[in-house]
């Protein structure tokens, strides 16, 4: 998928247009696809399976008429077509299309998503499935299946943009200046219908399916405030998803290992003393330290990082002094970085650091650097278990087959997802939305932003079926 573009979505990185980091700008980036490799490699024909067929109990609300095979490991796929069969019902999926427009017409920013959240709790409500609520202020933690280990999380975030939405159709943003311009409308429709899906199917389930409806991913790492309210309390793994308007629509990707770096943003200020321009010798001249700055920060990636693990530093910034025939006292300059890492990552942090500081020693100033790790605006990197990532892979070729799914580069972009891939194993995908026929082709944070909704049951199917295989597999 052109993930190049993608990244941009995943914009935690790229909106911080409050007054945190003045001078954090969206990150513009390239158009070019990039090359996916070769998914021949993951061709795997399935042998032929013994399928425990199940009849419903028809007390239970959305029974499913037909049998109903369970996700044990040698019913696998057909579990797989009999959830995403539930899904694809016109029934339920005109329900989740309805959901994610509603939710579009109403978008949230990250931590005011109360309507969205009570929206959740009310649908939760009235499929009977239980919830915690309030996580990290409009955050839900609800669950379905025996109540007992093991545990699987499945997650969805659900706040929006500061974009005016240019669209124009009939469900269109009803707030102004506020767009869902990341589909994070259709990663909650897609949870809630996933909850439907596993509520008519509890009975099956060999554990516990946990689902978190998790605030403010673009900005104030939701995440972090989930999990400190106990949002991965005895979950053992944990998936989600994100759609890519890079991918034609039905199409899943993900890869193991690092997907999306760490982002960080720093910001320093390199003070000197005041003076006239033609009398240098009695100033101290901050320009010319943060300029040795600068270019001292390029030999960090160039001369100190491994060449096969990729890296950035980048200066976005640089003021100071507005009087031409002045040396100013101040110099503040700032920019980003990222790694895949979480050892290269906190490695040049401490290096940025060091060398602003030091640089600003050799000629007579002194520099501070803020890394904001109070306004949270530090992302580790994504990681994919191996195992979850599998897990992944298994899941989504029993669904969509093995030519549409496809391992997919690792981005510079960041996702606050990374949290949890922190605290326990995790499995990140992308769903496509790509579709030219209906524009469904701009990038997040568009204000053009369209999704194709016919991904909608496809990516219910995805989180159900991940969750209750993972269960099967691991009882
Ligand atoms: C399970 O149900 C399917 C479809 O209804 C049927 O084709 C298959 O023969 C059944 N398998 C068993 C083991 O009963
Ligand atoms: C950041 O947080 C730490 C610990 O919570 C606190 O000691 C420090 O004063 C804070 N710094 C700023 C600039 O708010
Ligand atoms: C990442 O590195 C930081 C700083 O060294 C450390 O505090 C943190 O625990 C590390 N996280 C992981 C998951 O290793
Ligand atoms: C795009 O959307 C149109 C209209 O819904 C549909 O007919 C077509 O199959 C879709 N294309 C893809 C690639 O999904």
């Amino acid at each position: 998928m052109d993930f190049q573009r993608f990244l941009v979505l995943l914009s935690i990185s790229t909106l911080f247009s409050k007054s945190i980091i003045p001078f954090a700008k969206p990150i513009t980036t390239a158009d070019e696809e990039r090359p996916f490799l070769d998914p021949s490699c993951l061709l795997c024909p399935k042998s032929s399976v013994a399928i425990k067929n199940r009849t419903v109990p028809s007390s239970t609300a959305d029974s499913i008429p037909v049998s109903t095979p369970d996700c044990a490991v040698w019913g696998a796929k057909a579990c797989a077509e009999a959830v995403l069969g539930y899904a694809r019902r016109p029934e339920t999926a005109e329900w989740i299309r309805s959901l994610r427009r509603r939710i579009h017409e109403n978008p949230e920013l990250a931590f005011e998503e109360f309507e969205t959240s009570k929206l959740i709790r009310e649908e939760l409500d009235s499929m009977e499935v239980s919830y915690k609520y309030p996580l990290a202020k409009t955050g839900i933690r609800a669950w379905i299946g025996s109540g007992a280990p093991p545990f699987v999380a499945i997650r969805a975030d659900m706040d929006a943009l500061p974009i005016q939405e240019a669209v124009e159709w009939e469900h269109k943003s009803k707030v102004a200046g506020k767009m869902h311009a990341c589909g994070h409308d259709a990663h909650v429709a897609m949870l809630l219908g996933a909850a439907k899906i596993l509520k008519s199917r509890q009975h099956l389930l060999k554990g516990t399916v946990v689902l978190l409806f998790q605030p403010a991913e673009e900005a104030g790492n939701g995440a972090k405030g989930m999990i400190g309210d106990g949002a991965l309390e005895n979950v053992e793994a944990i998936f989600a998803v994100h759609v890519s308007h890079m991918h034609p629509t039905g199409i899943i990707g993900s890869r193991p290992g690092p997907l999306l770096a760490g982002c960080g943003f720093f910001r320093a200020v390199i003070n000197g003393r005041r003076g006239s321009a033609g009398d240098p010798h009695h100033s101290v001249d901050p320009i010319l330290a943060a300029s040795a700055a600068v270019i001292s920060l390029q030999g960090i990636v160039s001369r100190e990082a491994n060449p096969l693990d990729s890296q950035v530093v980048s200066v976005t910034s640089f003021n100071g002094g507005d009087n031409l025939d002045t040396i100013p006292d101040t110099v503040i300059l700032g920019g980003t970085f990222r790694a895949f890492s979480n050892t290269s990552f906190y490695q040049l942090l401490h290096r940025i650091e060091e060398v602003i500081v030091e640089q600003a020693s050799v000629y007579r100033c002194s520099g501070t650097v803020d890394f904001f790790q109070n306004e949270s605006t530090i992302y580790p990197p994504t990681v994919n278990d191996e195992k979850m990532y599998e897990h992944v892979r298994k899941v989504a070729i029993d669904l969509v087959g093995p030519t549409n799914f496809r391992v997919v580069p690792p981005m510079m972009g960041a996702e606050d997802f990374s949290f949890y891939s922190q605290v326990v194993p995790a499995g990140f995908f992308y769903i496509g939305i790509r579709n030219e026929t209906l524009g469904s082709t701009h990038t997040g944070h568009s204000p053009y932003f369209i999704i194709d909704e016919d991904v909608l049951p496809l990516g219910a199917a995805a989180h159900a079926t991940l969750a209750e295989r993972y269960l099967n597999e691991h009882e």
